[in-house]
C-alpha cells in the first residue's frame, strides 16, 4: 500500500530543506542478530554495516588505492554528463535514493544542471538532514526536500507540489549489487512506481571483471575492509551486549565465479560461544557468518535485471578500462 505524504507524516521546517519522516517502526537489530546467527549457515545483514563508525569506515574504503569503484564511477559521470543532459527531461526532480553520496549528486547537479528538485530518501534521519540542508545552501534555486523512509518500500511523493514534474532517479555507487539479483528486481519495480510514467533512472553497476581486481578491491592491505566487516560485531557488543572476542575472528572476502559476486565472512578462529541478550551462539573453528554480496554484472546482464523490473535500457556507458558502468533507464509507458 502506498502512503500518501500529509496523513502518516511528521513534517516538519528545516532551515532550507524540507523534511518529512516516513520510516518504518524501529527496525530491530537484536531480531536480525538473534535469526541470523540461529540459521544453519550464520548470516548477517549487510545493512547493518552502516551506522555512525561504519559510515565513516565505509568512506575510507572508497579512498583506498583498490577500491576502484568510487573514483570510477565519479570520472565516469563526470565524463557523460553532457549526454545525460540530453536525456534528462528539462526541470525534472532528481530521486536519490540513499543520501550517502552527495559529492556524485553534486557532479549530477552541477553538470546536468537540468533539475529544478532533489528529493532524498534515506533511511537515517540526522545525517539525510545535515545532506539536505547543506545542498539546499548551495544550490538555493533548487527545491530540495529529505524523505526519511526504507526505499525498498513503497513510498507515495504525488501529494509533495512537486508531482507534476518528471523524475529522474539515482542509485550510485553499485548498491544494487548488493542485493540478490531477485531483489534488485523488486527495487527496481518500487522505484519504477516511485519515479512514475515519464520517469528516468541513473544507476551505477560494478562490472564483471579480473578476480584479482575484485579481490584486491575487498582484500585492502590497510585492513579498512577487515575493520568494516568486523564493525558488525562491535556493533552487537556495544549495542546488543554481545561479549564476541574481536580478536578471534577475521575478515574473509571471495569471488564467488558462478554466482558473479564477491561474498564477505567473518571467520571464528577457534570453537567458541558468543552470547547475546540471554542467547547463546556456538562457532566451530573455521566457520562463517556471511556478511555482505556485491554483485557483479555485464552492462546486458543488468540491462535484463532493469528491463524485467519494467524499464527501458535506454543507454549505458562504461570507463575506458571496462570496471564500471551507468545506465540510463526509462519506466515503460505500460
Ligand atoms: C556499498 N557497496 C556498494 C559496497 C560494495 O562494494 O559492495 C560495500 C563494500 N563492501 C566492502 N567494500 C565495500
Amino acid at each position: 500500500m502506498n502512503i500518501p505524504l500529509p496523513m502518516n507524516t511528521s513534517a516538519e521546517s528545516w532551515p532550507t530543506a524540507r523534511y518529512v519522516d516516513l520510516r518504518p517502526s524501529s527496525e530491530s537489530f537484536l531480531g536480525a542478530v538473534i535469526s541470523g546467527l540461529g540459521a544453519g549457515r550464520k548470516s548477517l545483514p549487510s545493512k547493518f554495516f552502516y551506522d555512525e563508525r561504519g559510515s565513516r569506515l565505509f568512506d575510507r574504503i572508497c579512498e583506498l588505492p583498490e577500491y576502484y569503484p568510487t573514483r570510477t564511477e565519479m570520472a565516469l559521470m563526470t565524463d557523460i554528463a553532457p549526454e545525460l543532459r540530453a536525456l534528462v527531461p528539462e526541470g525534472a526532480e532528481l530521486v536519490e535514493f540513499g543520501s550517502g553520496s552527495s559529492r556524485k549528486v553534486r557532479i549530477l547537479l552541477d553538470a546536468v544542471a537540468a533539475f529544478a528538485a532533489y528529493v532524498s530518501i534515506d533511511i537515517s534521519g540526522d545525517y539525510l538532514k545535515q545532506m539536505a540542508s547543506a545542498l539546499a545552501c548551495d544550490y538555493p534555486a533548487l527545491d530540495v526536500l529529505a524523505v526519511s523512509a526504507d526505499y525498498t518500500q513503497p513510498i507515495d511523493l504525488a501529494h509533495w507540489e512537486g508531482c507534476s514534474r518528471p523524475r529522474v532517479g539515482f542509485f550510485p555507487g553499485s548498491t544494487i549489487g548488493n542485493l540478490t539479483p531477485e531483489d534488485a528486481v523488486a527495487f527496481l519495480e518500487n522505484a519504477r512506481r516511485i519515479l512514475g510514467p515519464g520517469g528516468g533512472f541513473i544507476v551505477g553497476a560494478d562490472l564483471k571483471k579480473d578476480a584479482g581486481i575484485l579481490h584486491a578491491a575487498y582484500n585492502d592491505a590497510a585492513g579498512v575492509t577487515a575493520a568494516f566487516n568486523l564493525n558488525l560485531l562491535v556493533r552487537i557488543n556495544s549495542e546488543l551486549g554481545g561479549d564476541f572476542d574481536l580478536a578471534a575472528f577475521h575478515h574473509r572476502a571471495h569471488y564467488n565465479q558462478e554466482k558473479g559476486r564477491i561474498e564477505m565472512y567473518l571467520v571464528s578462529d577457534r570453537d567458541q560461544t558468543a552470547r547475546i541478550d540471554g542467547h547463546s551462539f556456538d562457532f566451530t573453528e573455521g566457520e562463517t557468518i556471511h556478511t555482505e554480496n556485491s554483485h557483479k554484472y555485464t552492462v546486458e546482464e543488468f540491462q535484463r535485471i532493469a528491463e524485467r523490473a519494467g524499464f527501458i535500457a535506454q543507454r549505458a556507458w562504461t570507463d575506458e578500462n571496462q570496471l564500471f558502468s551507468i545506465h540510463y533507464l526509462e519506466v515503460s509507458s505500460d
